[in-house]
């Protein structure tokens, strides 16, 4: 097909800065979504021995009417499963003082067992998820669908009770593959 010759100099001036090789290009998602600064909460699930948690940024608001969310979770998370067959999870999110538990929940601390729930102290919601005590919010959620995409799975909560902590509790945040706090302009 012949391509207009303003079009083919445009395409060519941006050679440079348009990845389009597969593993360049998913490469240069991860860097981009890296830059973007989310929250940090530890999704929850289970009662007992059969209690889940992982720390997850993949979370953000669907809507207010009615009150519901999505979290992104690995497929090959034991979280997963058990989030799926329970059908209820706590998003947890955490303040800036929480960074071990973040680490704790992600697998990667240096202290404690990972994924082990005596980092914290929590106590059981109304639909009997974990939730972690200092959180700046702990919202019991209802899974009401849930899809798979590629590596992970998208469950959308609807939102059955939410636990908030003073507003003086910041968010942890993370950005640039490390964890910061929020300063206002
Ligand atoms: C700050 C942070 C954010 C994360 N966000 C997600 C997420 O949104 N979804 C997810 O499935 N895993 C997320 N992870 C990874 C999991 O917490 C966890 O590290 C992983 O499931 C552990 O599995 P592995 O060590 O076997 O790879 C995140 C980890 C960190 C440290």
């Amino acid at each position: 097909m012949q391509r207009d010759s303003g079009l083919s100099k445009c395409a060519a001036e941006s050679e440079d800065v348009a990845v389009r090789d597969v593993d360049a290009l998913r490469s240069s998602f991860l860097d981009s979504m890296a830059s973007n600064s989310t929250s940090v909460h530890v999704v929850t699930t289970g009662t007992g021995d059969r209690r889940f948690g992982v720390t997850v940024s993949a979370c953000s608001s669907v809507c207010a009417d009615p009150p519901t969310l999505l979290v992104c979770i690995n497929t090959r998370s034991p979280a997963n499963v058990a989030l799926a067959e329970n059908g209820v999870f706590a998003v947890n999110l955490l303040n800036v003082a929480q960074r071990g538990i973040a680490d704790t929940f992600a697998g990667r601390s240096a202290t404690s067992k990972p994924f082990d729930f005596s980092c914290c102290t929590h106590t059981a919601g109304t639909l009997g998820v974990p939730l972690i005590d200092g959180a700046v919010a702990a919202l019991e959620c209802r899974v009401v669908a849930q899809q798979v995409i590629g590596t992970h799975t998208v469950f959308f909560g609807e939102v059955a009770a939410i636990t908030r902590a003073p507003v003086t509790h910041m968010p942890l945040l993370y950005c640039k593959r490390d964890y910061g706090q929020f300063l206002a302009f």
